[in-house]
């Protein structure tokens, strides 16, 4: 693929990896990834904002093959699908400086070894002038490492905004207009990396509020012509207050948990409740991420497996655990054969999670009559607690 212009003087100049499945050895891709990397020209300098994953390294070489002078290089996240070919720009254009948060200094040292008279850092709202295109740094900490920051382009009111507001998403079209094909991925994306810090994406939000914004230009996935969008998807997705479901990770051996959680799910739905099942048999864990980002409630249901719960279930709850999601209300369900201590293991898990814990319902062997009683009454418990706060 060919540079892409974006606006008179802003180039895209990064790579699509239509290919990639997975991301810190983690993630799951299902459309892929781009990393995108921008050319900035003024009148007098020029600068390249981020570069690209090295695999790919050679896309932006292309890319660059014409460019005689670099002389700002801007790191924006020292994670390596962005830095991590800053040493070869770094070599090719020994003129270059490296601008950088002050954070990002020692860990761009730390990781990419680059010489530290190469560095040079920008404090928070610093400018610098190309000659008719000015970026203005701004620190945006935590989307999602201590060190990230954004570049707002004043001349053409374009926000750069490395990891956050991006989508993992391989695609030909350099613009998004709306969000809906985006969105998901959008939020797949928040919801893997940038829910745990909720709180301080928010302030980030707050930071770029007074900001006339045409275009967002992350550095993954399409940039935004109509912004406004996203940037209220964000604001949704970061609110406190959570939607009107229940995320219900589940998995079974012999179909006792099963039939509980088929249970429950129909005596939630009859009471209004939206709930999103994921068997963790075959669950894809993106999908987990983004329900959670909405979920008032989490229930657990887990069949027990020496003393403990199941791996694949346990597997959820360590997940939702580390990305502190907004939920207010929790609960167990699931069975055993002769004994154990399931119940206490996932409580034990999830320390990270400021819920109200509802009634458990744990039963011996196939659920009978009070199994289900039970259960119905967990449901009702869950809507009348949705309801206390404003749900439904
Ligand atoms: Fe796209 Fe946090 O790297």
């Amino acid at each position: 693929m060919k540079q892409r212009e974006i606006t008179s003087g802003v180039l895209w100049v990064g790579a699509e990896d239509w290919d990639r499945r997975l991301f810190d050895a983690l993630i799951p891709l299902p459309d892929g990834t781009s990393y995108n990397a921008y050319l900035v020209r003024g009148t007098g300098k020029t600068a390249l904002l981020d570069t690209v994953e090295p695999s790919t390294l050679q896309a932006l070489k292309a890319h660059l093959e014409g460019v005689k002078r670099i002389d700002y290089l801007v790191s924006h996240h020292t994670e390596q699908d962005h830095s991590g070919s800053i040493p070869w720009v770094l070599d090719r254009y020994p003129e270059a400086k490296l601008l950088c948060s002050s954070p990002a200094k020692g860990m761009l040292i730390d990781h990419l070894c680059v010489p530290e008279e190469r560095v040079c850092v920008v404090e928070d709202g610093e400018s610098v002038s190309l000659g008719g295109k000015t970026l203005r740094f701004i620190y945006t900490p935590w989307v999602h490492w201590p060190e990230t920051m954004s570049t707002y382009l004043e001349e053409d009111k374009i926000l750069f905004s490395c990891d956050w507001f991006g989508s993992h998403l391989a695609s030909t079209d350099l613009f998004i207009d709306g969000v809906e094909c985006v969105h998901d991925p959008a939020k797949r994306y928040y919801a893997e990396i940038m829910m745990p810090f909720r709180k301080i994406v928010r302030q980030n939000m707050d930071k770029i509020r007074g900001l006339d914004i045409q275009m967002i230009a992350p550095s993954h996935g399409p940039v935004y012509r109509q912004p406004a969008s996203v940037i209220q998807a964000y604001r949704d997705w970061t609110d406190d207050k959570p939607h009107n479901l229940v995320v219900l990770p589940w998995v079974s051996m012999h179909g006792t948990t099963a039939r509980m959680v088929e249970h429950l799910v129909a005596a939630l739905a009859e009471r209004g409740v939206t709930v999103h099942p994921y068997n963790m048999a075959s669950a894809d864990i993106g999908k987990l991420a983004m329900s959670l980002v909405d979920a008032a409630t989490i229930i657990i249901g887990a069949p027990t497996v020496h003393v403990g719960p199941h791996p694949a279930v346990l597997d959820a709850v360590v997940l939702a655990n580390a990305l502190r999601p907004k939920a207010r209300f929790a609960s167990i369900i699931g069975s055993y054969g002769w004994g154990g201590k399931m119940p206490d293991i996932i409580k034990a898990s999830m320390p990270n999670l400021r819920v109200e814990l509802l009634d458990q319902v744990i039963c011996r062997g196939y659920p009978r009559e009070t199994d289900f009683r039970a259960l119905d009454n967990l449901a009702e418990s869950v809507a009348r607690k949705h309801k206390e706060i404003g749900l439904a």
